[in-house]
């Protein structure tokens, strides 16, 4: 079976003010009646398919991420934490190594961001089965997602040969470009965008993070040594854990490796990374406005208005999002929502 690691410990920093340092993104609802940590559990709760879930995510986020496995009935989930935020090469890392352990070497992961809305039906478990294989072989496999735009909040993937069992070789691995590349990627073709989700073997993965980022499988290795346990979380040891550089796995090693694969995927995803992409996603009505709570909208198009407090009347604009929390408020263009996070990273110096 695949042993599902869901990463649930990032900031999501460019949707504030709704995702907010003590509840981010991931364990927010933005559309439906489930959080995204939520919809992301329901897509591993197979267990024809699936071992239990293990949890990663940060020791400030440990009833939230408890509590929402708990409503979905999913109690056996295993809950790593992480003393302090070290991105996602550590916490795969950590919970590489933690599987190796428990399930041994040849355990096969599946990686799941937990910011993201996917539709998963027979073409998404489809895309599983290849991956599953192709991981099998010692890929480190990746999923990739036909592009639309030239996003630079993507890892950019070019497709390579064909492999058998039906991925495509990776050859070239280039996270977040800066516009004019990515705008060159879109426009040459054979560039697909990095889903989130990797499947590859524990050991695989270990030893390409021990070649490329020593110092982050060496901090990771030893916290999941030392770390102690409880019936409700596994605490990963902090001096070791703090050792490690703060860099994605992306960087760190998708970027470096010469062993990743791609299983080109055609399932709906949608990264909920941004104002923008909570617009696109919305209910569009004929003004191209998305609404949430009590709003009211004069004379202005394409724009997202969320409140979640008190009454938002919005006149005159178009293309701009408009969100209202319970204790602040953003008004931006909806073409400048990449940049939110330099709010919170200047909120922040501030304080
Ligand atoms: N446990 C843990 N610890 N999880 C983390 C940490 C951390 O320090 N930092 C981030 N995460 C989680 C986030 O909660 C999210 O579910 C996932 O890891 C990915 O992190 P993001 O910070 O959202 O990454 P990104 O969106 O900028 O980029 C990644 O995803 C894109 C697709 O959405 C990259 O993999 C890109 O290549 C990819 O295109
Ligand atoms: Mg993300």
């Amino acid at each position: 079976k695949i042993i599902p690691v869901i990463m649930a410990g990032g900031k999501g920093t460019r949707l504030w003010p709704l995702s907010r340092a003590s509840a981010p993104k991931q364990f927010i609802q933005f559309v439906g009646d489930r959080t995204l940590f939520q919809s992301t559990l329901s897509r591993v709760s197979d267990s024809e398919l699936y071992e239990a879930p293990i949890i990663i995510t940060n020791e400030d986020f440990r009833f939230l991420a408890a509590e929402q496995a708990r409503e979905m009935d999913m109690a056996l989930t295993t809950i790593l934490l992480e003393p302090m935020a070290r991105n996602t090469a550590a916490a795969v890392a950590a919970a590489a190594a933690f599987v190796a352990g428990r399930f041994g070497e040849d355990a096969i992961l599946q990686l799941l961001a937990s910011d993201h809305e996917i539709v998963a039906k027979q073409d998404y478990f489809e895309a599983i089965t290849v991956a599953a294989k192709t991981a099998a072989s010692g890929k480190l496999v990746t999923f990739g997602i036909t592009p639309t735009e030239p996003a630079t909040g993507y890892g950019y993937i070019e497709i390579g040969d064909k492999l058998p069992g039906g991925a495509h070789a990776v050859k070239r691995f280039v996270e977040k470009p800066a516009l004019e590349k990515a705008e060159a990627m879109l426009a040459s073709g054979g560039y697909v965008w990095n889903s989130g989700i990797f499947m590859f073997k524990a050991s695989q993965v270990l030893e390409e993070l021990s070649r490329f980022a020593p110092a982050v499988s060496e901090a990771a290795t030893a916290a999941v040594e030392k770390a102690s346990g409880d019936l409700d979380f596994i605490r990963l040891d902090e001096a070791s854990f703090g050792a490690s550089p703060d860099i994605s796995i992306d960087y760190a090693l998708m970027e470096k490796t010469s062993n990743a694969a791609v299983v080109p995927s055609s399932f709906v995803w949608s990264d909920m990374g941004s104002w923008d992409a909570v617009w696109k996603l919305g209910n569009q009505d004929e003004a191209g406005n998305v609404t949430s709570g009590n709003a009211t909208l004069v004379n202005t198009k394409n724009s997202l208005v969320m409140s979640r407090h008190g009454h938002l009347a919005v006149q005159g604009l178009e293309g701009v999002a408009v969100i209202a929390s319970e204790d602040a408020v953003y008004v931006g263009r909806l073409d400048e929502s990449q940049n939110v996070g330099n709010i919170v990273k200047q909120l922040a110096a501030a304080k």
